[in-house]
């Protein structure tokens, strides 16, 4: 059974038993005490806790999850992955464990034909909670499992809750026997590789306060209702009823795997340290591309850094698997979205952008890599050179830190070389380092506050309130203070603090849009507000520097927005959603966003597109943009349902797709997009858009630059006044400028060809003298001779092998030629076949010369050449070959 179809009958099952269906949400979690969504009833956090109401009392849900905690053993045991789809129905204080627990032994043991997953009844095993005696009434006496298939096991099994305080309760498993070539026998208390577990039915009746682990935690009571919330396992469930192996090996996962296989010309089941890598890379492309889909950038903290570990992950697996410098992300990537694309088929619409930021990093990180490996090879050679076996900790540290090389790496590629690497020493340093970094962040005094703060701050202050989108000053007062990360009353003159207001004019970075800059003033304190945050949704936090005076909590205080800054950044953010429409006029829907940056007067957008955008299109979008301002058309933003959005074109970038309502913002009939920013209110007032030009980022990525309102004028007018001077200068008009300027570079050209041929001629007319000063050693010709200044090394060549052949062919001649062409010595040997046969080797004269210059060089028996860094020893160079030649003579 596909697991498309698994996901299909689960929600029809519940379906016709009441439950609202509802779609996954996004793996982005709105709960701020998790980044990523590690379980299926995460987004139903709230009505557990009986603070939002559901949509419905029974819900039913397939939700993407991921969990990172076991990263590292992915791959190695075919049980753990990072991506994962939960099924799952829901009870709020609907049905209780009376009826969760028939309806999930109903669909498990129905007949396919009714829509079930027909497992037979002898190879199902429940597990209950120790005390749990009512469920196990329910499972032997109503449902008619035998008691010796029923076990009893304790908080580390059969207790659930988020790892957070939140919801949790004792839980029901049910486990499906694989049978005794997978095990022993026992049931799950035995054998877990044996019995798979299959369905979780937790009982969610406690509210838990303080969780220091999963055994470890503090009820604080009762919820307000009794709950239930279910998880089944897609890919478990495939597992089984595709009848194979593990997870790896299901109709979803195997195409990623064969896929990486085919590319890096393995085979899956050869080798086992070949298999774990191709293993991870099946996981972490589909974990990534999904992370991507729903709008996770790869960075360097949060989710971001998860996302990056995860795609660094699999390219250096595949480096394992010998890729090399080969990219095949873009291929898996593809794979992946075609695999996934029939239940997620946002993933089809979003490709294109999806790939650019994988593409992207795959890019960077393989740039990182090169770096790294020859700092790697320079390490080596010199541990080499002091006869060394271990690369020091040091050197793998600085590997790490500077270059973003991945120990594993360093220890991989160290033992391809013989050598080890003093791991000890790396981590003693890590560590080291650690500690300072924790040090720095507590000194540094800004944006170090751990989340959770900011998760109590929301919990105390509320969602606060923006009011910039028509005000750029509003009465507040201040709900909290952060110093160094901690909540504090009060903060005085000098202090760099974190403040949250009630309400706030100010908008928080965010959707390419810079923050707000401006002034906080109560009765006793003024503090500039020069970077403005949100680091969890539905808080804004204003950072900065109390500049006189004392803030403290409570204060009533006027909130005022830097105007003009603000003015000029939305200026570029109306103009960025004018050159994203002007792009996909020009170059089709597929020229889709991937990022921007609305700053001051300027503004940058990366777009996907296939090549270099030809300058040509970039004037066409520009001219069509500026004729946008002078029709001065009417901006204006407004709330709709997703669905109109979508329905109107309104364009979104990835990740967007979640949420009832959203913020439409229009200019005119010309473009429409989901946007959160701050914008003008006519198109007129931007004054001007100057596209500076474009640039790759990344496969797939283009960016261009542009400048809005006064900044374009001026830019224009100082290139205007450029060409005026050049005019001026070269006396032409201004038409006649690309015309004159391509002529006098013609005319250089030829000249310094000219100039070229000259010296050839010049200094080939010196060979005849050469030849003829050529003096005799027991019966060679030979001529040693120092060029003048400035002559090249091909000149040099030219001129040995010009006066070599000025001797008769049966006469034995060796030329030797040494010059200065810039500031490094170069030095030329001829010697002819006669000369040869008299054992003189021309590679070994010029090795005897550069090692005087201080270099090296040799060659053929015939021609040679090298150099040295020493120009003052030419003379004492060529006198040591001319000693060389007598030597060998005599
Ligand atoms: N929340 C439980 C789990 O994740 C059941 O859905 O296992």
């Amino acid at each position: 059974m596909e697991s498309a179809e698994i996901a299909r009958r689960f929600l029809r099952f519940f379906e016709e038993r009441g439950h609202k269906v509802v779609p996954s949400a996004s793996l982005i979690a709105e709960d701020p005490t998790l980044l990523l969504v590690p379980a299926g009833m995460v987004p139903f956090k709230p009505y557990f806790l009986g603070q939002r109401k559901p949509p419905a009392a029974r819900l039913a849900s397939v939700q993407k999850c991921v969990r990172t905690p076991d990263i590292e053993e992915v791959g190695k045991t075919t049980r753990h992955a990072t991506f994962f789809q939960m099924l799952g129905n829901f009870s709020f204080g609907d049905y209780f464990k009376e009826q969760a627990i028939p309806f999930a032994w109903e669909l498990l043991t129905r007949s396919e034909s009714d829509g079930g997953f027909a497992f037979p009844e002898e190879k199902l095993w429940v597990t209950v909670y120790l005390d749990d005696d009512e469920a196990i009434d329910i499972w032997h006496n109503k449902v008619g499992v035998p008691m010796e298939r029923i076990q009893r096991r304790g908080l580390e099994d059969n207790y659930w809750h988020m790892g957070v305080p939140g919801p949790g309760g004792p839980c029901s498993e049910i486990y499906y026997d694989r049978g005794p070539e997978y095990g022993r026998d026992g049931g799950p208390v035995a054998d877990e590789d044996r019995y798979l577990e299959v369905w979780n039915n937790v009982f969610m009746q406690y509210q838990l306060s303080a969780v220091r682990s999963k055994v470890d935690f503090d009820v604080a009571g009762e919820l307000p209702a009794k709950n239930i919330d279910t998880g089944m396992g897609l890919e478990r469930m495939a597992t089984i009823l595709q009848g194979v192996d593990n997870l790896y090996e299901i109709d979803t996962t195997y195409k990623i795997l064969d896929s990486a296989a085919e590319l890096t010309k393995t085979r899956y089941g050869r080798d086992p340290r070949a298999d774990v890598s191709l293993r991870v890379i099946a996981d972490h492309v589909r974990t990534g591309t999904m992370l991507v889909a729903d709008g996770v950038m790869p960075g360097n903290e949060g989710r971001g850094y998860v996302l990056r570990r995860i795609l660094r992950r699999s390219i250096r697996n595949l480096r394992l698997l010998g890729s090399g410098d080969e990219r095949y992300m873009h291929e898996l990537t593809e794979v992946t979205i075609n695999a996934m694309g029939e239940t997620y088929p946002e993933l089809k619409v979003d490709a294109p952008q999806i790939h650019a930021v994988i593409d992207a990093e795959e890019a960077s990180f393989l740039g990182t890599l090169r770096t790294g490996t020859a700092i790697f090879d320079v390490a080596v050679e010199e541990t080499k050179r002091k006869s060394g076996t271990t690369l020091s900790g040091d050197q793998a540290f600085k590997l790490h830190d500077t270059y973003g090389f991945p120990i594993d790496l360093t220890l991989e590629m160290a033992s391809e070389q013989g050598l080890k690497v003093d791991e000890e020493g790396f981590r003693r340093l890590m560590k080291e380092q650690r500690e300072m970094a924790k040090a720095d962040a507590a000194a540094k005094k800004t944006g170090n506050a751990d989340i959770s703060v900011f998760g109590q701050l929301l919990e105390n202050a509320g969602k606060v309130e923006f009011l910039g989108y028509d005000q750029t000053s509003a009465e507040s007062s201040v709900v909290g203070i952060l110093v160094d990360g901690a909540s504090v009353p009060v903060a005085g003159a000098g202090a760099t603090v974190e403040i949250v207001l009630g309400r706030t004019p100010f908008y928080a970075e965010g959707g390419g849009q810079l923050a707000d800059h401006g002034l906080l003033r109560t009765s006793g304190a003024e503090v500039d507000v020069l970077d403005v945050q949100s680091p969890i949704k539905g808080l804004v936090v204003h950072r900065g520097r109390v500049r006189v005076g004392e803030i403290r909590v409570g204060d009533e205080v006027q909130a005022e927005v830097d105007v003009e800054r603000r003015k000029a950044i939305s200026r570029s953010h109306s103009a960025t959603h004018l050159v994203h429409r002007g792009f996909k006029n020009a170059l089709g829907e597929t020229a889709a966003q991937a990022g921007s940056e609305n700053s001051p007067g300027r503004f940058r957008f990366d777009f996907t597109a296939a090549g270099a955008v030809p300058p040509s299109v970039l004037r066409d979008v520009e001219d069509e943009v500026n004729a946008v301002l002078i029709n001065d058309l009417k901006v204006n933003a407004f709330y709709t349902s997703q669905a109109e959005a979508r329905a109107m074109g309104a364009l979104a970038m990835f990740g967007e797709k979640y949420g009832d309502e959203v913020r439409v913002v229009e200019i005119g009939d010309y473009s429409r997009e989901l946007c959160g920013g701050t914008h003008v209110h006519s198109s007129g007032q931007l004054g001007l858009v100057k596209v500076l030009g474009e640039q790759s980022v990344g496969a797939g990525v283009r960016r261009v630059e542009a400048l809005v309102g006064i900044d374009a004028f001026r830019f224009l007018a100082r290139e205007s006044l450029l060409v005026a001077q050049v005019t001026e200068q070269l006396k032409v008009r201004r038409e006649e400028l690309p015309e004159r300027i391509e002529g006098i570079v013609t005319r250089l050209r030829t000249a310094e060809k000219d100039l070229e041929k000259l010296r050839s001629a010049q200094v080939l007319q010196i060979a005849g003298e050469l030849a003829a000063q050529a003096h005799d050693l027991h019966g060679v010709s030979v001529v040693t001779h120092r060029a003048p200044d400035g002559t090249g090394p091909d000149d040099l060549r030219k001129l040995a092998l010009d006066v070599r052949g000025r001797f008769p062919g049966d006469r034995p001649a060796v030329v030797v030629l040494a010059g200065v062409p810039s500031d490094r010595p170069v030095v030329v040997a001829a010697v002819n076949e006669a000369g040869r046969e008299r054992g003189l080797k021309a590679g070994r004269l010029v090795g005897v010369a550069a090692k005087a210059l201080g270099g090296g060089g040799g060659g053929k028996d015939d021609v040679a050449q090298g150099g040295g860094t020493r120009p003052e020893a030419i003379d004492e160079a060529l006198r040591m070959v001319a000693e060389t030649i007598a030597g060998q003579l005599a």
